[in-house]
């Protein structure tokens, strides 16, 4: 599936806020979030609903609502806590599940360390939380992690994006949606993305 790239001015702004070096950890938090929030309105466009009546003040009308079983979100740890908040205020009562993936450092490989999914997966709408999908390995390894655990309609928001992780994704898991708020322009050496925005675990979280 083709990925969507967010075109938005807010989005150009709060990106260049996270990609200055001295933006401190409170702001980063905080424009993270922020971002989160326009991703998971664009992201949860596809979710279906039907009608439903509602009575206003004034009359009788028809409203729609959200169907099916209540979505689930994954923040993959560490840095897919940073867009938990602003999902789960827009999809309060969405389940979470969690998954602890890490970059090895020199094989890039990604090691899971640990995984708590909700029930019914199957039946429901799954949204990852990454902010960075650099190699797309961690990407890959939550989808097929979900996959096996019976997840079929399952979305990746994602703050940055390298062409490499997006073309990885797409071809280890074409049926799923990627949604990002900006795609840069490629991995270093080390498999930073650039321009990119450092270490976004470590700028969240202040272990720098
Ligand atoms: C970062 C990031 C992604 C991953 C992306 O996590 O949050 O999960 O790297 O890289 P990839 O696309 O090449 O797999 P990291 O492994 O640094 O762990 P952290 O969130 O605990 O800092
Ligand atoms: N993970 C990050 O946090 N940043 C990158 O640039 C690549 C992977």
């Amino acid at each position: 599936m083709e990925a969507t790239v967010l075109d938005h001015p807010l989005c150009d702004h709060k990106i260049s806020l996270l990609r200055d070096r001295k933006t401190p950890g409170i702001l980063f938090r905080r424009v993270l979030e922020e971002l989160g929030l326009i991703l998971a309105v664009e992201c949860t466009r596809h979710l279906p609903t039907e009608p439903v009546a509602v009575e206003t003040p004034l009359e009788r009308t028809q409203g729609r609502r959200l169907t099916s079983l209540d979505p689930v979100v994954v923040p993959v740890l560490r840095a897919g806590l940073g867009l938990l908040p602003p999902f789960l205020q827009l999809l309060p009562t969405a389940k979470v599940g969690h998954l602890g993936l890490y970059r090895d450092h020199d094989s890039l490989v990604p090691v899971p360390y640990y995984r708590n999914f909700p029930p019914l997966l199957d039946q429901r709408y799954v949204f990852i939380l990454d902010p960075m999908l650099a190699t797309g390995g961690s990407a890959s390894e939550a989808v097929r992690q979900l996959k096996v655990a019976g997840a079929e309609r399952i979305t990746l928001a994602s703050v940055l994006a390298a062409p490499e992780g997006v073309a990885r994704l797409q071809q280890d898991h074409p049926d799923i949606r990627i949604f990002v708020a900006a795609l840069d322009r490629e991995l270093n050496d080390k498999a930073y993305i650039l321009p990119g925005l450092g270490d976004a675990g470590d700028r969240l979280f202040g272990t720098l």
